[in-house]
C-alpha cells in the first residue's frame, strides 16, 4: 500500500516515539534522549536509545534502529500498513485511501469477505444437519471433539448441485461475485456447479482471521484427497498460512512457531494444547510464507513428515530460505519418526513425545551439511572437493554478507574437522573426553594408513596485510570524521544520526564521538575552540589531539580549520559512506587481533572473505 506524500512524514511527527516504545521498554531520560533495555536482543545494561526530537531509537549493541513504525513492525509482527494504521488511530489521523481503483478493490474485497463469510457459516451448519451427518462421522472418526470442530470451524459441504447457491442468493449475494470466490466454477455444459462437494471442509483464513478460502477434503480416499480454493483475488495460495491468526496470538507468547504438511496436523497440534503450528496448503514454503514466518518468531521450526517426501520438502524450504537469511532469522528442522505425521505421533505417542521432536530440531546449517555430506561418501580428493564446493555453493547462495560469512566460516569449519588427521582428533578426544568433532556418531572417511592433512586452501600472497592496511585505512578514515566535527561543529546537527549510528573500532574513538555528540546536545552554538576547551576538561584532550595531528589534516582539507562550508560537508559525506560499515569491521578488526603465526588456514580464509567484501564495498556507492 503506498500513502500520499507527506503523509507518512506527519504521522512520524505527530506520535510520540518515546511514548510508542515506552509502552513495550521501561525508559529512563538521560539529557534529550530516553535509554532503557533492547527489545531487539537480550542485554542486562541498557545500550538502547530513543530520540524523540530525531525521531529514530537505536540501539548500540544490536544495531537495531528505526522508527515508530518499524518499532512496531519489529515488536508486535505488525505488517507496514497496520502499524501506520495503529499510529494513525492514535494520533487521531485518518489513513488516506490513496486511489480510486485501489478504494474499488477494497471495496470488492471486503464483498468477497462477507461472501465468503457466510459460505463458511453455512458449511458449519451443514455439518449439524442430517446431510452432513457423514462429515462429522468422519471429523469425529478422526479424534476430534466438539471444541476442536467449533474452534477451528470446520463444515460440511453437501454432495447436491445448487445447495451452496441457493443459500448464499437468499443472503442476498450474487453468482458472479460467487464465481469470483472461488465457490462456484463453470462446467463443460455451460452450467455453473459448486466447487466443493461432499467434502468436509477447513476454513482458511488471513492473518486477521478473515475467511479467505477453503480446504476440502474426501471422506474416503477419491482423488484428489484434498481440494483448495482457486487462486482468487482474496486467495493466493503461496502467501497462505494456514491458522495463521490463531498461531500469529500463540506465537507471541511462545516466541516459537511450528510449520507442519497439512490441516489435520495443525487440528491435532492445536487439539494437543500446541496452538501456534501453521501449515502451508499443501505446496513448498514460498519466500513470502517464510518472510511472514519470520514476523511470528525468529526460528520457526519445521516439522515435516518422517518419510522421503517430507525429506525432500525440508530440503526444497532449506534452499528457499538460504538467500533471505539475516541476522538472528533462520529455521529449524525437526525429523519425524519414519511413517508419521504430527497428527499420528499426537495420537500415538502423545503431545510429550511431540515436544520432545520439537525441541530436538536443529539448526538450518546443520541440514545442509547433512544433506550435502550424504550425497556421496567423501572418500577421495575428487569428492571431498565436490563436497566442499557443493557447500561452499550453498553458503554463496546467502544473501546478508555477514551471514554469507558465517556460513562459509561453519562449513570450512565443519570440513576441516571431518578431513582432519586422525591423531588431531584423538587429541580433542582426551580433552573433552568425547569423541572429537560436533557429530555424535561421525564417520571416518579416510582410507586406512593414508596419511591426510588438511584441505589445502589457496593463500594468495600477502592478502592479511593488506588486510591490516584496510583497517588501518578504516580507523584513518573516522578519526578524520571526528576530526572534521571538531573543526566544524555546526555540522554535528547535520550528520548527528549517521554519527550515532557509526561503530568504531577503538573505544577511545567511540567515547569521543558521544563526548561530542554531548557537547553538541547540551549547546545551542559551539565554537571549534570553545568545544574543544569541552572536550578536554571532559578527559579527551589527548584524544583530541591526536585525531587533529597534522597527518590526518594534510590529508583532508575538509577537517581543516577554515576549509569552506561546501567542502567540509561534502567531505563529510565522502567519509562517511566510507566509515559506515558497522559488523564487518568490527569482525575483521577481532580477526586480525587474534592472528599469529600459528593462524590456521580457516581462519586466514576467513579473512581473506572479509578483506574481499570490504573492498568490494569501498569500490561501490554506499547503499545508505
Ligand atoms: P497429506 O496427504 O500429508 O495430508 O497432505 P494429511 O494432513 O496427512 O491428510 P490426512 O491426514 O490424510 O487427512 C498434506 C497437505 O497437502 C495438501 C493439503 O494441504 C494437506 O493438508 N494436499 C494434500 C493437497 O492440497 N491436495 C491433496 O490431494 C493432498
Ligand atoms: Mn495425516
Amino acid at each position: 500500500m503506498s500513502f500520499p506524500p507527506g503523509f507518512l512524514e506527519e504521522l512520524r511527527e505527530r506520535v510520540s516515539l518515546v511514548g510508542t516504545v515506552g509502552r513495550r521498554v521501561r525508559l529512563v531520560r538521560r539529557g534529550r534522549e530516553h535509554t532503557g533495555l533492547c527489545p531487539f536482543h537480550n542485554e542486562k545494561t541498557p545500550s538502547f536509545t530513543v530520540s524523540d526530537e530525531k525521531g529514530f531509537y537505536h540501539c548500540f549493541g544490536c544495531g537495531a534502529h528505526g522508527d515508530a513504525i518499524s518499532f512496531l513492525m519489529g515488536t508486535e509482527g505488525l505488517t507496514f500498513p497496520e502499524a501506520v494504521e495503529r499510529l494513525a488511530a492514535e494520533a487521531g489521523m485518518e489513513v488516506p485511501r490513496p486511489s480510486r481503483e485501489e478504494a474499488a478493490r477494497h471495496e470488492r474485497a471486503r464483498g468477497l469477505h462477507e461472501l465468503l463469510e457466510a459460505a463458511c457459516a453455512w458449511f458449519e451448519k451443514q455439518l449439524r444437519l442430517p446431510e452432513g451427518r457423514a462429515g462429522l462421522d468422519y471429523l469425529r472418526g478422526r479424534d476430534l471433539d466438539d471444541a476442536t470442530i467449533l474452534r477451528h470451524r470446520l463444515g460440511f459441504a453437501p454432495d447436491r448441485r445448487g445447495a451452496v447457491a441457493a443459500a448464499l442468493k437468499r443472503d442476498g449475494f450474487d453468482e458472479a461475485a460467487m464465481r469470483e470466490a472461488g465457490l462456484l466454477k463453470q462446467a463443460d455444459d455451460g452450467r455453473d456447479y459448486e466447487y466443493f462437494r461432499g467434502r468436509v471442509i477447513f476454513p482458511i483464513t488471513d492473518r486477521r482471521g478473515r475467511v479467505i478460502g477453503f480446504g476440502g477434503r474426501t471422506l474416503g480416499d477419491q482423488q484428489p484427497k484434498y481440494l483448495n480454493s482457486p487462486e482468487t483475488p482474496v486467495f493466493h495460495k503461496g502467501r497462505v498460512l494456514y491458522n495463521h491468526a490463531r498461531a500469529r496470538a500463540a506465537a507471541g507468547d511462545a516466541g516459537e512457531v511450528i510449520v507442519v504438511e497439512g490441516y489435520m496436523d495443525v487440528i491435532a497440534l492445536d487439539k494437543a494444547g500446541i496452538a501456534n503450528a501453521v501449515a502451508p496448503l499443501g505446496t513448498a514454503v514460498t519466500e513470502e510464507q517464510i518472510e511472514a514466518l519470520w514476523r511470528m518468531a525468529p526460528e520457526p521450526v519445521l516439522c515435516l513428515d518422517g518419510d522421503e517426501a517430507g525429506r525432500r520438502a525440508a530440503v526444497r524450504a532449506a534452499e528457499r530460505a538460504m538467500p533471505l537469511l539475516r541476522a538472528g532469522l533462520s529455521l529449524r528442522f525437526a525429523s519425524l519418526p519414519p511413517g508419521e505425521d504430527p497428527d499420528s505421533l499426537v495420537r500415538t505417542s502423545g503431545v510429550e513425545t511431540m515436544r520432545a521432536v520439537l525441541a530436538a530440531g536443529r539448526p538450518l546449517a546443520d541440514l545442509v551439511w547433512q544433506v550435502e555430506l550424504a550425497r556421496q561418501r567423501p572418500d577421495t580428493p575428487e569428492r571431498r572437493a565436490a563436497l566442499r564446493q557443493r557447500l561452499m555453493d550453498a553458503a554463496e547462495s546467502v544473501r546478508d554478507p555477514v551471514v554469507r560469512e558465517y556460513y562459509v566460516n561453519d562449513f570450512r569449519g565443519r570440513l576441516s574437522e571431518l578431513f582432519a588427521p586422525r591423531q588431531a582428533r584423538a587429541e580433542g578426544r582426551r580433552q573433552d573426553g568425547r569423541p572429537g568433532g560436533r557429530q555424535g556418531n561421525r564417520q571416518d572417511w579416510r582410507r586406512d594408513g593414508q596419511p591426510n592433512g588438511r584441505m589445502p586452501t589457496p593463500q594468495p600472497e600477502g592478502l592479511v596485510s593488506r588486510g591490516v592496511a584496510l583497517l588501518g585505512q578504516r580507523h584513518r578514515v573516522q578519526q578524520t570524521v571526528l576530526a572534521t566535527l571538531v573543526n566544524h561543529p555546526d555540522m554535528i546537527h547535520e550528520f548527528g544520526e549517521r554519527l550515532v549510528t557509526m561503530r568504531f573500532s577503538d573505544n577511545r574513538l567511540d567515547g569521543l564521538r558521544t563526548a561530542i555528540l554531548n557537547c553538541a546536545a547540551a549547546a545551542d552554538a559551539l565554537d571549534g575552540s570553545s568545544l574543544r576547551a569541552q572536550l578536554g576538561q571532559a578527559g579527551f584532550g589527548e584524544a583530541v589531539e591526536t585525531i587533529l595531528r597534522p597527518e590526518i589534516l594534510m590529508h583532508a582539507a575538509c577537517a581543516r580549520v577554515g576549509a569552506d562550508s561546501v567542502k567540509v560537508r561534502l567531505g563529510l559525506m565522502h567519509l562517511l559512506d566510507r566509515a559506515h560499515e558497522p559488523v564487518l569491521l568490527q569482525e575483521l578488526d577481532a580477526r586480525v587481533s587474534r592472528l599469529d603465526d600459528r593462524a590456521s588456514d580457516d581462519e586466514l580464509d576467513g579473512i581473506v572473505g572479509l578483506v574481499a567484501n570490504e573492498r568490494a564495498r569501498m569500490t561501490t556507492p554506499d547503499e545508505s
